[in-house]
């Protein structure tokens, strides 16, 4: 297996984007991304793209090869992959397999999602379909009422408290709010996240991710090539993925994501590090609860002290491991599909220092996590600055 390098990175400013269509994201990300990596779209071999559920909010499937033709990649191979709120981290996964295997030496991943043409109920019936439609969504279960189970089930069982949840929404709102393309950019306090309507108790408003338009891009390529585009290459050092029961009733315990636990193991051997040599992470904070308990599963701490971990500010820019300085899914915004590149492109940027004032000084690993529904999916990718 070859080793593979990230050349090339770009985004959308996420929000409410009625000024643009699904395929005008996505051709804005990935111009930005061959511009980044200075290359013509022509050295581009194939495409793969994330997105969850275009077909439900604007009408269009088939999305691919749709996307492909507005970028101009002509008669390239395009492939789509749907894994909900994980689709584009799965899709990079598959892409760098295809480059590590010698399929193609250089393809372009990204993600996009146009949420806001939909109403908020809408929107809500849709991600329910990212989980088990006979056994929970058709009883009426939704996302933010499955982590609001989940929540409670935390706070019954580790003494997890709905302040230290808030906590997860001040920081990631306070790195939000230092982040030009973020969605949300003001910051918020403790008390005006209790404050917020309840959205599904113990969930307020300001612990949810919200409704988001907008696409993300990568350019990937074989670490022999890299050097050629940029000075700056990121190595992929490693990566996991793993599945899940869809419903949560067949989970023997809904506090622990075991698709997240087993992705990540796989990524930190492959990667040869632990979890302690990550510098930063980019995580899939959905709901605030899901940050805490990522700090768990990927074993940044002992099982039941992620709420002590926020509450001790061990995941600050400044901390032991910070975690979204981006703003994650809670303030950068969570346009399902993109999401996954989204996070690799803060992580590409993190690593070669160009973060601006939301940089982690000296990072050298990154860390990307990113999980479908309930986390049924997750993908994790491990980056560093020099090769394995
Ligand atoms: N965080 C912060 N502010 C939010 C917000 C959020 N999650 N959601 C909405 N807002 C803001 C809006 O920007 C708007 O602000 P403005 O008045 O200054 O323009 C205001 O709140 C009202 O927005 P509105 O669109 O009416 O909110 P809503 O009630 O329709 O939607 C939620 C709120 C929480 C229901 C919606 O954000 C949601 O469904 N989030 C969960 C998404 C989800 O489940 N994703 C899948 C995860 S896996």
């Amino acid at each position: 297996m070859r080793d593979v390098a990230v050349i090339g990175v770009g985004m959308t400013k996420f929000g409410e984007r009625w000024d643009k269509q699904l395929r005008d994201l996505f051709v804005e990300a990935g111009n930005e991304a061959l511009k980044d990596a200075n290359m013509g779209r022509d050295e581009v071999q194939a495409l793969f793209v994330g997105n969850f559920s275009a077909g439900s909010f604007v009408g269009q499937e088939h999305v691919a090869p749709l996307l492909s033709d507005y970028l101009s990649l002509k008669s390239k191979p395009a492939f789509r992959v749907e894994s909900a709120c994980a689709s584009s981290a799965m899709a990079f996964n598959l892409a760098c397999m295809a480059v590590a295997s010698g399929t193609y030496d250089i393809v372009m991943v990204g993600g996009v999602e146009k949420m806001t043409d939909v109403s908020a109920p809408e929107a809500t019936s849709v991600y329910a379909k990212a989980m088990d439609a006979e056994w929970e969504s058709f009883f009426g279960l939704t996302l933010p009422a499955a982590f609001a189970l989940i929540a409670r089930r935390h706070f019954v069982q580790y003494g997890t408290k709905p302040e230290q949840l808030a906590m997860v929404s001040v920081k990631n709102h306070r790195n939000g709010s230092k982040n030009p393309l973020a969605q949300f950019q003001f910051e918020v306090t403790v008390e005006r996240v209790l404050s917020s309507p309840i959205v599904s108790d113990p969930l307020h408003v300001l612990d949810c991710s919200p409704v988001t338009d907008g696409a993300a891009a990568v350019i990937l390529c074989s670490a022999e090539l890299a050097r050629k585009y940029t000075d700056t290459p990121v190595y992929v050092l490693g990566f996991g993925v793993a599945s899940d029961s869809m419903a949560l009733h067949d989970r023997p315990d809904i506090t622990t994501l075991g698709a997240v636990v087993k992705a990540s193991r796989q990524a930190y051997r492959m990667a040869g590090i632990e979890p302690k040599d990550v510098d930063v992470a980019e995580l899939h904070d959905s709901f605030t609860i899901a940050e805490i308990i990522l700090y768990e599963d990927l074993g940044f701490c002992e099982k039941g002290k992620g709420g002590m971990m926020i509450q001790e500010g061990e995941t600050e820019i400044g901390g032991r491991i910070p975690v979204n300085p981006s703003g994650g899914l809670k303030a950068r915004g969570h346009p399902v599909g993109a999401s996954g590149a989204a996070q690799i492109v803060e992580i590409v940027k993190q690593l070669r220092g160009e973060a601006g004032r939301r940089q982690v000084p000296g990072a050298e690993i990154g860390m990307t996590q990113s999980m479908g529904g309930t986390a049924s999916t997750c993908a994790v990718h491990i980056f560093g600055r020099r090769k394995r």
